[in-house]
């Protein structure tokens, strides 16, 4: 596997990966990856011939206050990792590499972008949608891998290349969960043993709704509350959000119909977790 720090060095790979006449994938990562991560590298290692993971930090998308110093990272063993998995090249550039100085260009994607984590993070998909944008216009792939995890993130990728008429699939994975149902994340590791405990609480909350809507409930407001007193239940856990939007236009439902997006954003202590679950009636 090759490790490539520089647009130059991933440029001249894509064209030589591209006169061969392969289909290239893209998994766009921050690092320090977890099976969640490993499980896009394995579908695209299905479906493309060559695999590209990029690897990056990207301080556009941290707003102020929030964690981008503290992110945690292991790039040795990120690279073991996505070797073992058959990546053919990792693009792991620094932040002047994307963002030189006198940089001014960002994608501001609309109203899909403005409930959920749009609403508590301003200007996280702003600089979410800018440095897609810029890994794919770099690796131009036939195809691009994210996780059903980050629910409203692959719905604002699928609207900038829809919009902006990019030439790339948008391939959606399912969430990778740990035995005991948390959603996998590289932020999990901020938890001390009792808020890793309590963080079950997102999982058994929606896994606690689904059930309601499969025995008939229908009604927004009794599953919103139904959710909200199941968490707060849990003393270590603080509501940011529990939200059921329709799907694809994350527009708030009174009535649930069709298919359905119920998303959490919880706090422990200084950790902020996300969940979600798709449901149909
Ligand atoms: P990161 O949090 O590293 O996630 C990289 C990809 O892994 C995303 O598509 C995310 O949805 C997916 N992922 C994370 N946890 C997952 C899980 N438990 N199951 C399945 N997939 C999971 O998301 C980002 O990075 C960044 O915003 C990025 C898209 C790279 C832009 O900087």
């Amino acid at each position: 596997m090759k490790v490539c720090r520089s647009i130059g060095e991933i440029k001249s790979f894509v064209r030589s990966a591209k006169s061969s006449g392969n289909t290239i994938g893209l998994v766009p990562t921050m690092g320090y990856f977890h099976q969640g991560h490993l499980s896009l590298m394995r579908l695209a290692r299905q479906e493309c011939q060559i695999v590209v993971v990029s690897l990056f930090v990207n301080p556009t998308q941290f707003g102020p206050g929030e964690d981008l110093l503290d992110y945690p990272r292991d790039f040795e063993r990120d690279i073991d990792m996505a070797s073992q998995e058959g990546v053919d090249i990792i693009f792991a550039p620094e932040p002047g590499e994307m963002y030189p100085s006198g940089y001014q260009t960002y994608i501001e994607v609309g109203e899909i972008t403005t409930p959920l984590c749009g609403r508590s993070r301003p200007g996280h998909f702003r600089g979410v949608a800018t440095i897609v944008n810029k890994l794919l216009n770099l690796v131009e792939p036939d195809r691009a891998y994210f996780g059903q995890k980050d629910a409203q993130q692959v719905m604002v990728i699928k609207q900038m290349v829809r919009d902006l008429n990019m030439n790339v699939k948008i391939v959606n994975a399912p969430i990778v969960r740990e035995d005991d149902g948390l959603a996998m994340s590289s932020r999990n590791v901020y938890l001390s043993t009792a808020e890793r405990k309590a963080a079950t609480i997102l999982s058994r909350s929606l896994q606690g709704a689904e059930q309601a809507v499969n025995n008939g409930e229908t009604d927004a407001l009794t599953l919103r509350k139904q959710i909200t007193e199941k968490i707060g239940s849990e003393s270590l856990a603080d509501v940011d959000y529990v939200e059921i939007l329709s799907i694809p236009d994350l527009e708030p439902i009174q009535v649930l119909n069709g298919q359905v997006l119920i998303a959490l954003a919880v706090r422990f202590g200084k950790t902020r977790l996300i969940d979600n679950a798709i449901v149909e009636v």
